[in-house]
C-alpha cells in the first residue's frame, strides 16, 4: 500500500468542509427568502417591471409605441398572400399585438341564448340587457335570424367597412371601392340613392337607434338588414312597434321625433350586442364608468361602436367617412347636407376627442385602414 501524499489527504478535509459551507449558506439563503419578507432587490426589480409596463403600456392598456409595421409572427402570416387577398383573422390579430387584452369572440348580434353572456348580463342599458331580458326574447322569437345570411355567414374571410357620414366622404369618388368589401356598414339615416359615386351603393346593415332612423320608408335602400342599437329601455318597446307594425302611441322619451315605420321583414330586424357599447366605452376609450350607468360623457357615438363590433366579426376592418379634414374647415358636416363644420357641437353624452384618440391609435397601428384620412393628425403641407 501506497502512502498518500499530503496534498492528496488536505483535500480529503478540505472538500467536506467546502461542501457543508456551502449547505449552510444556501439553507440560510433559502430560509431568508422564504421566511422574511421580499428582498430589497426582489422589490426594487418589481417596481422597475410596474414602471417599464407603465412605459410600454397606457392608461387603457396600449402600446404606446405604435405603428404600422407587422410584428414577425404576423408577417409569417400574413406576408406571403398576395395583395388585396383577405387576411384572416387580421384585425384581431393586429388588435391583440397592440391590445394585449383583446378577446375576440363577441357575437354581432343577440340571438336567443343571449342570457349566456355574462358580460353585458349585470349593466342595464345601454351597456348591457339587464332588466330587459322579456322584451328581447320576446323580439327575437319573431325576427327568428341572428347572423348576416346564409351567404356572409359561410365567408371564410370576411372584409368589412363602417361608413361614417362626415363631409369628408363628399366628392371623393370612393364609391366603387367601398361596394368591394365584403360586409358595408352605415349609419343612421345616412343615405345612399343620389350619392352612390361617393359612398356606394351596397348596404349589408343599416345600425340605428330610434331618433337615427330614416323616417321616410321610401328612401330606404331595397334591402339591408336593420340593426338596431338600444341606448335606453324605451328604444326595445320601439322596435317592438316597429316589428309588429304596431301604430306607435306617445314619443315621449325619445328626445327627437322617431319613425314610425320601418320597410323590412321581421327576418331583416336584428339587435347588435350591447358588448360593443360597453368596451368601446370603459375599456376602449376610458370614459368614465359612472357605475355602469348612463352618465355625462360616457356614451361613444354610434361609429365607433360600429367599429368594435367589427374588431371581434371581420378578418379585415376598414372605415370612411370619419373625422373631420382640418384643411378645408368649409366642408360640409355631413356628405349629405350643408351644415358647415363650425356647427360641430360637444354633445352631452359623447367625449369626441377621447374617442377620437382611440380611433388614432386604431389608425396608427394599421388595426384599421381609413379610407378618408380624417382620423390620423392632419399634417400640414402634405397631400
Ligand atoms: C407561402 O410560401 C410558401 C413557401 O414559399 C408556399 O409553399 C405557400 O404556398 C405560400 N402560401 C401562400 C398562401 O401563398
Ligand atoms: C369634385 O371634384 C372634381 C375633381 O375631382 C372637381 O372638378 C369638382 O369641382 C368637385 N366638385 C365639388 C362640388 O367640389
Ligand atoms: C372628455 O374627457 C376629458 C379627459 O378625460 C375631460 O377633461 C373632458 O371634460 C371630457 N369631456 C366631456 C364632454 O365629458
Amino acid at each position: 500500500m501506497s502512502r498518500m501524499k499530503p496534498t492528496r489527504s488536505l483535500m480529503l478535509v478540505v472538500c467536506p468542509m467546502l461542501v457543508l459551507g456551502f449547505l449552510f449558506y444556501s439553507s440560510g439563503r433559502l430560509k431568508l427568502r422564504t421566511w422574511g419578507q421580499k428582498s430589497q432587490s426582489e422589490v426594487d426589480s418589481l417596481f422597475s417591471a410596474g414602471r417599464y409596463l407603465a412605459s410600454v403600456y397606457d392608461k387603457q392598456g396600449f402600446l404606446h409605441k405604435l405603428d404600422g409595421k407587422l410584428p414577425v409572427e404576423l408577417m409569417y402570416k400574413y406576408g406571403n398572400l398576395s395583395r388585396g387577398a383577405c387576411k384572416p383573422d387580421f384585425a384581431a390579430a393586429k388588435m391583440t399585438s397592440i391590445y394585449p387584452k383583446f378577446v375576440k369572440p363577441a357575437p354581432m348580434f343577440l340571438d336567443l341564448n343571449f342570457r349566456r353572456l355574462s358580460k353585458i348580463s349585470n349593466y342595464l342599458p345601454p351597456f348591457g340587457f339587464k332588466t330587459q331580458e322579456n322584451i328581447i326574447e320576446s323580439l327575437l322569437i319573431v325576427t327568428k335570424s341572428y347572423g348576416l345570411g346564409p351567404e356572409l355567414d359561410s365567408l371564410s374571410c370576411k372584409k368589412c367597412i363602417i361608413i361614417g357620414n362626415g363631409g369628408i366622404l363628399f366628392n371623393k369618388s370612393l364609391g366603387s371601392r367601398i361596394d368591394e368589401y365584403d360586409v358595408v356598414v352605415r349609419l343612421n339615416e345616412a343615405p345612399v340613392r343620389g350619392f352612390e359615386k361617393d359612398v356606394g351603393s351596397k348596404t349589408t346593415m343599416r345600425i340605428t337607434y330610434p331618433e337615427g332612423a330614416i323616417q321616410n320608408p321610401e328612401l330606404y335602400e331595397k334591402s339591408s338588414l336593420f340593426v338596431l342599437s338600444a341606448f335606453k329601455p324605451l328604444d326595445f318597446k320601439w322596435l317592438r312597434h316597429v316589428i309588429l307594425k304596431e301604430k306607435l302611441r306617445g314619443t315621449e322619451g325619445f328626445w327627437k321625433s322617431v319613425a314610425r315605420y320601418v320597410p323590412r321583414e321581421p327576418s331583416d330586424m336584428r339587435i347588435l350586442n350591447p358588448y360593443f357599447i360597453q368596451e368601446a366605452a370603459f375599456k376602449f376609450i376610458g370614459l368614465p364608468h359612472n357605475n355602469g350607468l348612463m352618465g355625462k360623457g360616457n356614451i361613444p357615438t354610434l361609429g365607433t361602436v360600429a367599429i368594435t363590433m367589427a374588431l371581434h366579426n371581420c378578418d379585415e376592418v376598414a372605415v370612411a367617412g370619419f373625422g373631420y379634414d382640418m384643411n378645408t374647415p368649409h366642408a360640409p358636416l355631413h356628405y349629405y347636407e350643408k351644415v358647415r363644420m363650425s356647427a360641430i357641437k360637444e354633445s352631452w353624452t359623447h367625449n369626441i376627442s377621447k374617442e377620437k384618440e382611440f380611433l388614432r391609435k386604431l389608425v396608427k397601428a394599421g388595426v384599421i385602414e381609413d379610407l378618408t384620412n380624417g382620423i390620423a393628425d392632419q399634417q400640414p403641407n402634405k397631400q
